[in-house]
């Protein structure tokens, strides 16, 4: 199951990432938002980023006006790796790298077309896990797990 959510700024893409979803009879959990309606990115982020954190889904996606503000929040949640793609090439490597479990976008940003092909390539890739890169990755997790033990 895929979680996917947005502000307005991410709407229209977000809409479009879910019926490309859908007809690949993937999953989708829509956490809004659902109208044009100006509304705040930290909320979305961070419902798709506890969905994902908790495990009730697998990936999110997060879209808002250029990908910045809705990734940062995502990101504060323990656990949360996302990734800003503006590329496919960017999209593999923070699947096979970095092990992202959340791709954002920005809607303002990159066209409908860019935005499925990063989509496709991110839930297509897979993190390699080993040596470097699953020791960096651990390197992640420590400065998180300092952060939360200080709290
Ligand atoms: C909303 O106008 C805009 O600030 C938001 O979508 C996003 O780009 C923030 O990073």
């Amino acid at each position: 199951m895929i979680a996917i959510g947005s502000d307005h700024g991410g709407l229209n893409l977000k809409n479009e990432i879910k019926l490309f979803l859908i007809k690949k009879n993937i999953q989708v959990k829509d956490y809004g938002s659902c109208s044009e309606e100006s509304v705040d990115y930290p909320d979305y982020g961070h419902d798709v980023a506890r969905a994902v954190a908790s495990g009730e889904c697998e990936k999110g996606i997060i879209i808002c006006g250029t990908g910045i503000g809705i990734s940062v929040s995502a990101n504060k949640v323990p656990g949360i790796r996302a990734a800003l793609c503006t590329d496919a090439y960017m999209a593999r490597m923070s699947r096979e790298h970095n092990n992202a479990n959340v791709l954002a976008l920005g809607g303002r940003v990159i066209g409908a077309g860019l935005a499925l092909d990063i989509v496709d390539t991110w839930l297509s890739s897979k993190f390699i896990n080993e040596g470097r890169h699953r020791k960096r990755v651990s390197k992640i997790d420590d400065i998180e797990k300092k952060y939360l033990k200080e709290k």
